[in-house]
C-alpha cells in the first residue's frame, strides 16, 4: 500500500512562506502584483484561473484579471502583453494556455518580458532552466520537484521516467530531474515497450493526459509515481492519469486528483510572482 503525497498540506506550507514574504516585501513599499490573461470561454481554463486570482488574495498579493472573447486577434492580445510589460503594478504576466487557432502561442510567449515570465515559458527562460541557471522553474515541474522532495527520495542514480514531452509539462520535468542527478528517460505516443520502460522506473511522472492511463502493471513496485492528469470524465468526475485503486498497492508514494499536483502548481506561481517582484525591485534600483 503505497503513502499518499499530500499536495494540498505541502502548498499550503509554501503559501504561508509567500504570504510571509509578501508581507515583508509591502512594508519595504514593494508591492507584488500578478496578470492572469484568459482568451476564450473554456471550462478547464476559467476553473484554473479563478484559482489563481483566489489565491493571489489569500496571499496578499495583487491581481489583474483580463477575460477576452474568444474572437481576440494575435495583434490585440499583443498589444495587452506589451501593456502589461510595461504596467508597474503587474510583475507577473501569465497568458493561459492553449489560446484559441487564430492566435500563435509561440509569438504571445515570446512578447513576454522575460523578467515578468513567471510560467518560465519565453525561451529565454527556457535556455536558462537547460543551463541549470534560472530566475524561474515552471510551475508544473517545480511543484513536482517539491512533492517529490517530501518523499525524502533522493534522486541521485534513479531510473526517473517522463510519460508526456509538452513544453509545460514533461520536457522540463525531465530537465529539473536531471539537474537533481536523475537517469532520466522521456516517453510519448510514439514510444515503443512503453511498459517495459515504466517498469524500470524508481520514479514515474504521467503527463499524458488520459484518464487511468498508466496501471499497476507499468509500475515498478515502491516506485514514487507523480500523477499530473486533470481529466474530467463523463460523469463529470476529476481523474488522474493514473488508475489511482490499483496503483497504490503497488506504488511506495503516490499523488491524489485532486490534491496533488494541481495545487502545487498554483503555489508555485505565487512563488515566482515574488521572486519576479524581488528582481523587477533589484533591477530598478540600479
Ligand atoms: N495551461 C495548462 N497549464 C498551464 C500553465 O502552467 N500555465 C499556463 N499559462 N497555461 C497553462
Amino acid at each position: 500500500m503505497s503513502q499518499l503525497i499530500d499536495g494540498k498540506k505541502i502548498s499550503a506550507q509554501v503559501k504561508e512562506a509567500v504570504k510571509q514574504e509578501v508581507a515583508t516585501l509591502k512594508q519595504q513599499g514593494i508591492p507584488v502584483g500578478l496578470a492572469v490573461v484568459l482568451v476564450g470561454d473554456d471550462p478547464a481554463s476559467k476553473v484554473y484561473v479563478g484559482s489563481k486570482k483566489r489565491t493571489c488574495e489569500e496571499l496578499g498579493i495583487h491581481s489583474e484579471e483580463y477575460l477576452l472573447p474568444a474572437s481576440t486577434t494575435e495583434e490585440e492580445l499583443l498589444e495587452l502583453v506589451k501593456k502589461l510589460n510595461q504596467s508597474t503594478t503587474v510583475n507577473g504576466i501569465l497568458v493561459q494556455l492553449p489560446l484559441p487557432k487564430q492566435i500563435n502561442e509561440e509569438t504571445i510567449l515570446n512578447a513576454i518580458d522575460p523578467i515578468k515570465d513567471v510560467d518560465a515559458f519565453h525561451p529565454y527562460n527556457v535556455g536558462k532552466i537547460m543551463i541549470g541557471d534560472f530566475d524561474f522553474l515552471p510551475c508544473t515541474p517545480a511543484g513536482i520537484m517539491d512533492l517529490i522532495a517530501s518523499t525524502g527520495v533522493d534522486l541521485t542514480g534513479k531510473q526517473c521516467v517522463v510519460i508526456g514531452r509538452s513544453n509545460i509539462v514533461g520536457k522540463p520535468m525531465a530537465m529539473l530531474m536531471l539537474h537533481q542527478n536523475g537517469t532520466v528517460t522521456i516517453c510519448h505516443s510514439k514510444t515503443q515497450n512503453l511498459k517495459e520502460i515504466t517498469s524500470k522506473a524508481d520514479v514515474l511522472i504521467a503527463a499524458v493526459g488520459k484518464a487511468n492511463f498508466v496501471t499497476a502493471d507499468m509500475v515498478k513496485p515502491g516506485a514514487v509515481v507523480i500523477d499530473v492528469g486533470m481529466n474530467r470524465l463523463e460523469n463529470g468526475k476529476l481523474c488522474g492519469d493514473v488508475k489511482y485503486d490499483e496503483v497504490q498497492e503497488a506504488a511506495g508514494y503516490l499523488t491524489p486528483v485532486p490534491g496533488g499536483v494541481g495545487p502545487m502548481t498554483i503555489a508555485t506561481l505565487m512563488r515566482n510572482t515574488v521572486t519576479a517582484a524581488k528582481l523587477q525591485h533589484k533591477r530598478n534600483q540600479k
